[in-house]
This record gives structure tokens, sequence and C-alpha cells, in this order.
């Protein structure tokens, strides 16, 4: 059985324009999958029913067997994790410790145990030196592993990654192909960082204008010039300097 699975899903804004529009695609247990697509795409759009911020207009979502709508939101999102594409979504607290404390203690988990958890996870990022500060006072990069702190203290079964790389230096974003390699959940890595896909995903799909219009094994999509170029984005950077 697919661990998610989605099915004819369409999205249309308040404003009338049509972010996606027929999506259909299943993830399997453990899979890391990369959707790439050009600026406007409908890739965050996608991302935002991970976990039913917005619920499916048309079309459905199921996740690990349960099928999305108003009355299994909160069960799903138990399960899935999401790292926005701004981290400042999802940071909000006075310290950073506490935002990364937010979900365990909202899921009753004991004072101990949270503290144990938060410590383990903020040492593990290296956010721990910094873990009375609020987020507006850390970097940009800082706040990206921040917002993973709060995500991964949760343990997920499914992380869903809205551009990880945006903000991060070459050794913090090493350090993230590492982690997310490491990752045992199911992973859906949204990303214009090409070689990021590459590193970290068996598979691709190309998200264009609301639709899929390409799908395959990792090397094959993204190494395919014609296709890239034709909907806006490049070759990895490793592939371009062998031309
Ligand atoms: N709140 C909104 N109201 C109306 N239209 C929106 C809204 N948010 C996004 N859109 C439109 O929906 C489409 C998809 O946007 P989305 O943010 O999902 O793209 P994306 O693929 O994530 O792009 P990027 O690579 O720039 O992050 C775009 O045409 C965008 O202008
Ligand atoms: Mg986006």
């Amino acid at each position: 059985m697919s661990e998610i699975t989605i099915k004819n899903l369409e999205f249309t804004y308040p404003d009338a324009s049509r972010a996606l529009d027929g999506v259909s695609f299943s993830v399997g247990k453990g899979e890391k999958l990369g959707i790439i697509g050009p600026n406007g795409a409908g890739k965050s759009t996608l991302v935002n029913h991970f976990n039913g911020f917005f619920l499916p207009q048309t079309g459905k979502i199921v996740i690990q067997g349960i099928e999305l709508s108003k009355s299994t939101q909160e069960e799903i999102r138990k399960n899935v994790g999401i790292v926005f594409q701004n981290p400042d979504d999802q940071l909000f607290m006075t310290r950073l410790s506490d935002d990364v404390a937010f979900g365990p203690k909202n899921l009753g988990t004991s004072p101990e145990t949270v503290k144990l958890e938060v410590q383990k996870i903020l040492k593990e990022l290296g956010l721990w030196e910094l873990r009375d500060k609020p987020a507006a006072h850390i970097s940009q990069g800082q706040k990206r592993f921040a917002a993973f702190a709060s995500v991964l203290v949760m343990s997920p079964s499914i992380i869903v990654l809205d551009e990880p790389t945006s903000d991060l230096d070459p050794r913090n974003r090493k350090k993230l192909i590492a982690l997310v390699r490491g990752f045992k959940s199911t992973c859906v890595t949204v990303s214009h960082d090409l070689d990021f896909i590459w590193d970290t995903c068996e598979r691709v799909i190309l998200l264009s204008a609301g639709k899929i219009v390409a799908e395959g094994k990792t090397e094959k999509i993204l190494s395919d010039r014609a296709l890239l170029e034709k909907n806006g984005l490049e070759l990895p950077i490793r592939l371009q300097s062998n031309l």
C-alpha cells in the first residue's frame, strides 16, 4: 500500500488562480520523492495539502490509508511533519527551545521527556547555543535549521520539505544532505536545488502550471536538459560542468 496517494487534485485560490490542475501520484513507504518545477508551478500549494492546511477542492488525498478531510486532518497531522518554505511560518515563541518543545508538549508528552528530546535535537542540529533566543534574533540559515528541529523532534513518519536548502551555507547544506539521506521516514522534498534533489531523492516529479509534466527516476529526469529547459529549469550544476 502506498504511504501517500493523491488522485486528480485540483486547487483554485479565491482570486480564481488555478494552482493545481489534476495532480495524481503516489509515494511508497520510506521513499524519497523530489518535486521540482518553476516559480509558481504549484509546489507549495501542493505541500499545503499534505497536512490538511488546504483540503482537496476536487480529487482526494489518502495518507497512510486515511482519506484527508476536515474530520481526519488532526490525526494525519500527527504523522506528517512539514518544514515550510518560510521558517517564520513555524517559529513564533519567544525562545527557540519553546518553538521546538511546542509540538511534543501539545501531544501531551511529559515535561521531562520534552526537555530531553528538545535538548537532543537542538544539539544534533547545532542550535543548542541559540536555545534562549527568539527566532527573530537569529540568522536565516539558523532559522531554517530551527524549523527542521521543530519538525524532527516529533519523529514524523512522513516528512515534507519545501525549499530546504534556501539560506544554507555549503557546510550546512552538506549536513542537511546527510540528515535527509539518513531519514527512515517517507520524505517529499520540493526544491529548485536540483543537486540537492539528485543527492537525496530516488524519484522526481516535474510540476508545471499545476500539472505533472514528467515523472521518473531522478537521474533520468534531472539529466534531460531539453525537458528541464522547456519547463524553466536548468541541469543540476554537476552536469553543467560536463557541457
Ligand atoms: N494566496 C494566494 N492567492 C492567490 N494565488 C496564489 C496564492 N498563493 C499562490 N498563488 C498562485 O498559485 C500558483 C502556485 O503558487 P505556489 O506558491 O504553489 O508555487 P510554487 O511552485 O511553490 O512556486 P515557488 O517556486 O516560487 O515557491 C502561482 O500562480 C501563484 O501566483
Ligand atoms: Mg513554493
